[in-house]
């Protein structure tokens, strides 16, 4: 954790200006969080797609009052050229984390998916040249490597796109370089694999297996294990994609810029293991659940096997993983006991829209 705790104490001493896209969504949250606890003045572009008020509220009851003062928030759409010029306005680093996520979504409404996470990234891109800033990084995904059977995946040799949620990670991939390239611009893309952590939805059809689970084993329903169980994920606890997204972003190593990186454990997780550990600790938690999962079919669009090589971003960006997915997933459960024992009424409140307050 060296290089992550002297560039935290840069930070403090000389805080920056940070704009956060999806900033009230699961990884935006905590960025967010991370930011505002270092002193840093953050500005956040939502427009509650799948994000929530609530996360927002969470974040300020963690953080002193003054470093609340140092967020503003823009409710604004990353498919608005003007929303993305406005939030890039004398912002030093840009996180772009604003997406539609989720392959099965991506098959249902392709074109919503592509106009967000292709045209909305575009936007950014040409907003954020504009405002000169220092770096953008950028949201890429694991799903990259799509049909290339070959692991540990390796940033340079990737397969065919297997969804259309795919495809528009892949373009970003190629609008950053070709931004690089053509306009001087410093870009790094984020590979994420399977991030998982508080704060991550646990509802609706798109919700990621960690969340989903859990919350479905807190409620004592069924859990449901897509094909056999032996599909295999690297987990990724969210403190490893923040520290990555703070080191990328500041990276004065010109080797380390214009590129992309896995951000991952390292580490390969079958789904019946997952489910064990849950299981496991819940218990820790208080939380019995006995019931089998029960198996179907395979989820078209799916990759069979999945784990990263982080040999790059350890060289280049000096990145260490602060925790393997079993320490990532005792940190979060106390977050999903907490979340998903509250009755509805309480969540609602947490995050109505009326409660947007913060656009100023
Ligand atoms: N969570 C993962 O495992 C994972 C894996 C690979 C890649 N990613 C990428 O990481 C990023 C963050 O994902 P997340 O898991 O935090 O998802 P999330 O859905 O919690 O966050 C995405 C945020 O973007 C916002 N958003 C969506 N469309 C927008 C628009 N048009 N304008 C402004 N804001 C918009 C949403 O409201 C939400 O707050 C996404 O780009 C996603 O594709 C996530």
């Amino acid at each position: 954790m060296i290089a992550y705790q002297a560039l935290q104490s840069i930070l403090r001493d000389a805080p920056k200006t940070w704009l956060v896209t999806g900033v009230a969504g699961f990884i935006g949250s905590n960025l967010l969080e991370t930011l505002l606890r270092l002193d840093q003045h953050v500005v956040g572009l939502d427009n509650f797609a799948t994000g929530y008020a609530r996360n927002l509220d969470e974040v300020q009851t963690l953080v002193t009052p003054e470093q609340w003062a140092r967020f503003m928030f823009i409710e604004g759409d990353i498919r608005k050229l003007d929303d993305c010029h406005r939030a890039c306005e004398g912002v030093d680093y840009v996180l772009h984390q604003a997406a539609l996520g989720s392959v099965p979504r991506s098959l249902d409404d392709p074109i919503t998916s592509n106009a967000t996470n292709i045209d909305g990234f575009l936007n950014m891109l040409v907003a954020a040249r504009d405002a000169n800033v220092s770096s953008f990084v950028y949201a890429a995904s694991s799903s990259t490597y799509g049909d290339h059977p070959g692991l540990p995946k390796v940033e340079d040799i990737i397969g065919k796109p297997l969804s259309p949620y795919a495809v528009t990670k892949y373009v970003n991939e190629l609008y950053a370089d070709v931004f690089a390239r053509s306009y001087g611009f410093t870009t790094i893309g984020l590979r994420y694999f399977n991030v998982f952590g508080k704060r991550q939805d646990p509802n609706g059809a798109y919700a990621a297996v960690i969340p989903k689970w859990t919350a479905a084993m807190i409620q004592g329903d069924d859990v449901f294990i897509n094909g056999d169980g032996e599909t295999s994920r690297d987990f990724c606890f969210v403190d490893n994609a923040v520290q990555v997204n703070l080191l990328a972003a500041t990276t004065a190593d010109e080797a380390a810029r214009n590129q992309v990186y896995n951000v991952a454990a390292g580490g390969r997780t079958s789904l019946n293991q997952l489910f064990e550990a849950l299981r496991h600790a819940l218990a820790d938690n208080g939380v019995r659940y006995d019931k089998r999962p029960i198996y179907r079919e395979f989820r078209a669009g799916d990759v069979r096997h999945s784990q990263a090589d982080v040999g790059k971003a350890e060289r280049l960006l000096r990145y260490v993983p602060s925790h393997e997915i079993q320490a990532g997933i005792q940190a979060a459960m106390p977050w999903y006991s907490r979340f998903c024992t509250m009755g509805a009424r309480e969540i609602r409140a947490m995050g109505k829209p009326d409660h947007v307050r913060y656009d100023l």
